[in-house]
């Protein structure tokens, strides 16, 4: 097999089991791109810092710049504005595709970026932005290409899904439920990003943005976030049967004032009927509901958040990419060789 040099900028729990993933899953990836994924290097803040994966010392330096100028593809997982931007501009500008999973630069500067590769003829793929481990970026920008889309519905913040959730099913203050999010793990040591509704309305931004193919700036998004919701409102919202969610609502409308259609992007704290698919969207995952002209409801349902779960998105970004480098075009996901036997078994289960 021929390789294809990547580069990889930030080592944080993504970045970290991106790396352990492509170092381990070499061969298998070999096979399923007819070429060797090469990880030419890791560019982290500091070489010495703690991980939560062992890295090869020699793969680690703190120098971006020279790294992603060897490179075919760079994966960028710093987070944050800058440098990541002037980063990504600098690889696209040097002939290389991008796979970031940065919302909040994709929300805030998207179309400079994609601007920027499109006057390349670069990729820039996002999957791992939105929804962490969900296929929901390339449904909405492929498969979904051709219909219409009405309204988006989000579950997209898995901390709060997670505080309001624990609210609804025990009774607890908002205080209480986020004291045990923080203890469980879910919540960082700031949660201000998620509690204060950022972070979704981030997503919102992008989500928005792709599925009514226009621009929406995270400074156009309404933002509400779920400080001011009590257990007195849970609790009666549920008398009423509805469930409270933090909903990142993406939608074609008419302007109530102007009448002048649009899109509107907003997110705070909104009732959801029981009988609603998003109701079931327990814990810290993350659902993402699209209401499509033709297609009808659809539901997008799984892990939004954590290290090895958002890798899985940005290695299928990672493939997507590569396949077209070898084949020259869009690339195919069919199997040219068999990677497994067909095993001939019959039922074996009946309950799941
Ligand atoms: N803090 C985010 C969440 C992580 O809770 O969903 C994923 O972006």
């Amino acid at each position: 097999y021929r390789s294809i040099r990547v580069a990889l900028l930030g080592a944080g729990s993504v970045g970290s089991q991106v790396a352990r993933l492509l170092l381990e899953q070499g061969d298998e990836l070999a096979n399923r791109i007819g070429a060797r994924i090469e990880l030419v290097g890791i560019a982290v803040r500091d070489v010495d810092a703690p991980r939560d994966v062992a890295l090869p010392r020699e793969l680690l330096t703190t120098d971006a710049e020279s790294l992603i100028l060897g490179a075919d593809i760079v994966i960028e997982l710093m987070g944050g504005l800058e440098p990541a931007r002037t980063l990504i501009l600098k690889a696209v500008s040097s002939g290389a595709d991008v796979v970031s999973g940065n919302k909040a630069l994709l929300a805030t500067h998207g179309p400079e970026l994609f601007a920027a590769a499109e006057q390349v003829g670069a990729q820039l793929s996002y999957e791992a932005a939105v929804g962490g481990a969900i296929p929901i970026i390339r449904p909405l920008r492929d498969s979904l290409a051709g219909d219409r889309i009405d309204r988006i519905l989000g579950i997209v913040n898995g901390t709060t899904n997670f505080i309001l959730d624990r609210m609804d099913t025990t009774g607890a203050s908002l205080e209480d439920a986020l004291a045990t999010a923080t203890e469980l793990g879910y919540a960082e040591a700031d949660p201000t990003a998620d509690i204060g509704g950022y972070d979704a309305a981030q997503k919102a931004a992008i989500l928005a943005s792709l599925a009514f193919h226009t621009s929406v700036p995270v400074d156009r998004v309404h933002r509400e976030g779920i400080t001011g919701v009590t257990a007195a409102q849970v609790e009666s919202a549920k008398r009423a049967g509805y469930v409270v969610k933090l909903l990142a609502i993406c939608e074609r409308l008419a302007d109530p004032e102007t009448g002048e259609e649009g899109v509107s992007a907003r997110v705070y704290p909104a009732m959801v009927h029981r009988s609603h698919p998003l109701a079931a969207v327990h814990g810290a995952n993350n659902a993402v509901f699209v209401e499509a002209a033709a297609a009808g409801p659809l539901m997008f349902y799984g892990a939004g958040a954590g290290g090895v779960q958002t890798a899985s998105a940005v290695l299928g970004d990672l493939v997507a990419i590569a396949r077209r480098h070898v084949l020259g075009g869009p690339g195919t996901a069919e199997s040219t060789h068999a990677e497994l036997p067909v095993l001939e078994i019959g039922r074996i289960t009946t309950r799941y």
